[in-house]
């Protein structure tokens, strides 16, 4: 018979999954208003107050999935234009390279690779902006 423990050990697990994309979510929109808002706005709609000092247009992050994705989110376009690191961006692009940024600021304290931690903040965000589509 299988011990209680080992029964809990999966429930939590379990519920560790069915969770986890709502935790992502929840810390991607904490991360989103400090490090993003300021150009996209807190609304993701392109206006944030330094929106208007850029020498390009900050992008509408409310139609990614009409624009950009045909009406389905491209969830993997979005993770590699916040990343930065493989993509070219715009000429003149003042949009920070988040994957550089946060791998130099990872702060890994379970064993994590500076790698993970900073794919981990990049996949919560973009979590969040998928619940933001229009
Ligand atoms: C200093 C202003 C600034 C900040 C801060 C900023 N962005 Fe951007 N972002 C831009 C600009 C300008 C562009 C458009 C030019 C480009 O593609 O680089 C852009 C482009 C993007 C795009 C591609 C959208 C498209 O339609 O091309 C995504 C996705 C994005 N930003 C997400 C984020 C996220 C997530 C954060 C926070 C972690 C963030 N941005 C922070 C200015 C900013």
């Amino acid at each position: 018979m299988r011990k209680v423990s080992d029964i809990l050990r999966v429930a939590v697990s379990a519920l560790a999954v069915l969770t986890a994309p709502a935790f992502a979510e929840m810390a991607g929109e904490k991360e989103y208003m400090v490090a993003c808002s300021g150009c996209h706005g807190e609304s993701g709609m392109g206006d944030g107050p330094l929106a208007g000092l850029l020498n390009i247009k900050t992008p509408n992050l409310t139609t990614l999935a009409a624009e950009k994705g045909e009406g389905k989110f491209p969830f993997e376009w979005v993770l590699w234009m916040v990343d930065g690191r493989k993509i070219i961006r715009a000429h003149g692009s003042t949009m920070p390279i988040w994957g550089e940024r946060y791998q130099a600021s990872a702060n890994s304290q379970r064993g994590e690779t500076a790698e993970m931690v900073a794919r981990g903040r990049m996949l919560s965000l973009v979590y969040y902006l998928e619940t933001i589509q229009q």
